[in-house]
């Protein structure tokens, strides 16, 4: 027996493959409403790979990445080797799972820097909220996935590789990352061994990621770009709110709340007029807080008026695709009284956020 993997290496491993499983799953399959604990999987995956990084310079003999990192040379005529049935055994990691092991990390840290713009411009939280636009965030979006697809590919040739070589070597290597340990006598000699700091790898692993978490925090804590902050004023939503909710000005553009507020004598078949001071104090009021002056996702996608029905926020493309998940008779519950109440399903609609962890259908009420 043969000690390899040390404890540090070993736990980074396993804990790295449960998260990125559960940050996978979430990825792929929750909720837009549950999306926190994709986030939060995601921000443990980079602490883990900053923890990992730090011991690669600290850690013992085969956790260094002076030991299994090598270049382009060494790697190919390792695969010529293999295919020629003639490579030889290694007591850490080979150079292409080295190779892998680089791959799978960049391509992880890769994952969280995007999400965290796609956080920033999308949702507008996080350390990037300040910084990113909701196109930016957008785009980014296709870019994460990608890469999310790309990693599904690089873990089945990780895998893929773990058996190939444990068939190859007779050596359980998923076991040996287990126990750290393996039992393979043909190995040649062992790498020169080194000398393990842990505390200097605590004590930068700390300064590390105290500072991150801090700098994160504080950026966390700018004003979003393009989130609207400000209450809606008590005139508007007195007037407009008689009939049914008084809707953010940023659900839609400035030419369409202009077309409501010249029309209100004639408004959906009501007559909703109003002191005309009070409609150019409102008029006023929607035009400068229209969709054009945030960046939000309802800003972005209820911008487009639709081209039947002008007036209305619920007939936008954007507003029929944000929904097209949900069953028409949702709407017709008795809580949720119809599309305009936003605020019965949207606990943060009256801010203008929408955030999808504020969403909350509510259930009908249980006939006596
Ligand atoms: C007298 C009642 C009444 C008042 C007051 C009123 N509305 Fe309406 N509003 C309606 C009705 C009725 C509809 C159509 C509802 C429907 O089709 O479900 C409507 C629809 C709308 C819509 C379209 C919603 C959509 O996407 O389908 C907007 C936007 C709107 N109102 C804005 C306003 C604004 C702004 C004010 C204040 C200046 C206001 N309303 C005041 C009765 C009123
Ligand atoms: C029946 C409840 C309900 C009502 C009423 C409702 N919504 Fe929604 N809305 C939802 C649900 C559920 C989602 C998430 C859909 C999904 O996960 O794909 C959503 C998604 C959204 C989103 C996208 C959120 C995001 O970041 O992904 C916006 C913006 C939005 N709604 C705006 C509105 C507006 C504006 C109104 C009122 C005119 C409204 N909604 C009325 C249930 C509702």
């Amino acid at each position: 027996m043969v000690a390899v993997w040390d404890l540090p290496v070993r736990a980074f491993h396993w804990l790295l493959v449960s998260t990125v499983a559960g940050a996978a799953l979430t990825g792929f399959f929750a909720r837009k409403s549950q999306l926190d604990v994709h986030v939060a999987l995601g921000t443990f995956i980079a602490g883990l790979i900053v923890l990992r990084l730090i011991w690669g310079f600290t850690g013992s003999t085969y956790a260094r990445w002076s030991s299994f990192v090598c270049g382009p040379a060494t790697v190919l005529r390792y695969l010529w080797d293999l295919l020629l049935g003639r490579a030889g055994h290694h007591l850490g990691h080979n150079p292409l799972g080295g190779l892998m092991i680089l791959i799978l990390l960049v391509v992880l840290m890769a994952l969280a820097f995007t999400g965290a713009i796609v956080l920033g411009g999308v949702l507008k939280e996080g350390p990037l909220a300040a910084f990113t636009s909701y196109a930016t965030g957008r785009a980014v979006k296709e870019v994460h996935e990608a890469l999310a697809f790309a990693l599904l590919g690089l873990i089945g040739l990780h895998v893929a590789g773990v058996l190939v070589e444990s068939l190859r070597t007779r050596e359980n290597l998923a076991r040996a990352m287990l126990t750290g340990s393996k039992t393979d006598s043909s190995i040649a000699a062992a790498a020169p061994a080194v000398h393990t700091r842990p505390w200097l790898a605590a004590g930068l692993a700390v300064v590390v990621l105290a500072g991150s978490a801090v700098s994160i925090a504080h950026l966390a804590a700018l004003p979003a770009r393009g989130l609207p902050t400000a209450a809606l004023p008590a005139d508007y939503v007195r007037e407009c709110k008689a009939c049914h909710a008084a809707h953010h000005p940023s659900l839609a553009a400035a030419t369409t709340w202009q077309a409501i507020m010249s029309g209100l004598v004639d408004h959906f078949g009501e007559n909703a007029s109003l002191d005309p001071a009070l409609v150019s104090k409102i008029s006023g009021y929607l035009n400068a807080n229209s969709a054009e002056h945030w960046d939000t996702t309802a800003a972005n996608r209820l911008r487009e008026p639709s081209a039947a029905e002008p007036l209305r926020i619920t007939a936008t493309h954007g507003w029929k695709r944000l929904h097209r998940k949900i069953p028409a008779d949702l709407f017709s519950r008795t809580t949720v009284g119809g599309k305009l109440n936003c605020s019965n399903c949207h606990r943060d609609a009256e801010a203008g956020r929408f955030a999808p962890r504020a969403i909350a259908i509510p259930k009908e009420k249980s006939n006596p």
